[in-house]
């Protein structure tokens, strides 16, 4: 045996029902990974949308309706029925989608959209084999090193869910933010990757500016890109910079949406920030939803996130600076973080159940 094994037999009798439940959780896993493809492709050829709020059909019409092969079809709908998306009738023979199920897989702007998290799982496993060696050699991958699927995913990820909380429940929750931003204020979105943030406080509050700042530069053309289409002119600009030099001052409002964690020296980034903030401002924190111990955290939400820590959002700060938070930080260590910036205020605002939104002040 090398120093890197360990022993794989045990003589101890096994627990035959902990054995069974065990592979039954690892054949449902499995067979919800192998799924994760053709949820993709489901999305890419329309056939959820096909479906959606259009009563039973067959694999034949269905193939009809999508200009696919009924084969192929057939197998597919298969697949969606086991795992539990989709439904059948024996009797018919017809596959449905559920009302419920229709807007999570098709309506990209209802908070109960989902094909995000399917995007994020493709363009992520594309870097396995680059962590699986930092593993061993220690070393980060940087953001802007993924596959560029990425970066669209992200988008797709979260702006559902700025454009269901953020100006229905995350600002009102911030203290006097909402009436600043209605009478004219300045705003930075830090680590703001396509802006989607940005574009939906800028629709908002009409009276204010937005300056988002990201250090990957394709994301920040993509960001220009959406706020020519949205028609919000000068109000909104965007640029390359990192948390800890970008430009400006006398900011009203400073805010990292879900990107804190991400980045290698956010106390560095903190103290920029406290920096460019006016004397009354505020920063708001959005970072993923976790407890304060290891217990608290194991339930299904921290397992999706503790993924995407450990593949992307560890290595970009790691890769990045001197200090790898991990996107399930706790409470305690994000207000030491704030407190090590300069700030001395900070409360936990409000929360979803995949959110945790931060106040700090001066
Ligand atoms: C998980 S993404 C979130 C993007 C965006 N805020 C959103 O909600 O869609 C993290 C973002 O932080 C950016 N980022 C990471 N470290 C950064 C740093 N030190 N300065 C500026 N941006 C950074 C990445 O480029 C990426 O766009």
């Amino acid at each position: 045996m090398t120093q890197h094994e360990t022993e794989t037999k045990t003589t101890r009798p096994l627990d035959e029902a902990k054995a069974q439940a065990f592979l039954g959780k690892v054949i449902t896993d499995c067979g919800a990974a192998l799924s994760a493809p053709l949820v993709l492709i489901g999305d890419a050829l329309g056939l959820y949308k096909a479906m959606a709020f259009a009563g039973p059909q067959t694999s034949a019409e269905l193939a009809a309706r999508t200009g696919t092969n009924e084969r192929y079809i057939r197998e597919w709908l298969l697949n969606q029925a086991a795992g539990g998306y989709i439904e059948h009738d024996p009797a018919t023979d017809r596959y449905s989608l559920p009302d419920e199920h229709a807007v999570a897989l098709t309506d990209d702007t209802s908070p109960l959209y989902v094909g995000g998290m399917f995007h994020i799982v493709a363009a992520v496993s594309r870097a396995q084999s680059r962590i699986q060696a930092a593993f061993r050699t220690g070393e980060g991958m940087l953001w802007g090193e993924h596959d560029a699927a990425l970066f669209p995913a992200t988008e797709r990820l979260f702006r559902p869910g700025y454009v269901a909380n953020l100006i229905a429940s995350w600002i009102p929750a911030l203290d006097g933010v909402q009436a600043k931003l209605e009478k004219g204020a300045k705003v930075a979105d830090i680590g703001c990757g396509h802006g989607a943030s940005t574009l939906v406080l800028a629709e908002a509050y009409p009276n204010s500016r937005f300056h988002g700042f990201d250090n990957h530069g394709p994301s920040i053309e993509a960001a220009r890109q959406a706020a020519q289409e949205a028609g919000v002119g000068e109000r909104v600009t965007f640029e390359v910079a990192g948390a800890q030099n970008y430009s400006g001052a006398d900011y009203d409002l400073v805010a990292f949406f879900d990107c804190l964690h991400d980045m290698g020296d956010p106390i560095g980034a903190m103290r920029h920030t406290a920096e460019t903030l006016a004397s009354d401002g505020t920063v708001l924190i959005v970072e993923p939803m976790a407890g304060n111990s290891v217990e608290e955290d194991i339930n299904p939400v921290s397992r999706f996130y503790s993924a995407a820590s450990v593949l992307l959002c560890m290595p970009n700060a790691i890769a990045s600076g001197p200090l790898a938070l991990g996107n399930q930080v706790s409470e305690q260590k994000l207000r030491e973080v704030v407190n090590a910036g300069g700030l001395t205020r900070f409360r936990r605002a409000t929360q979803t159940p995949i959110n945790r939104i931060f106040e700090a002040r001066r």
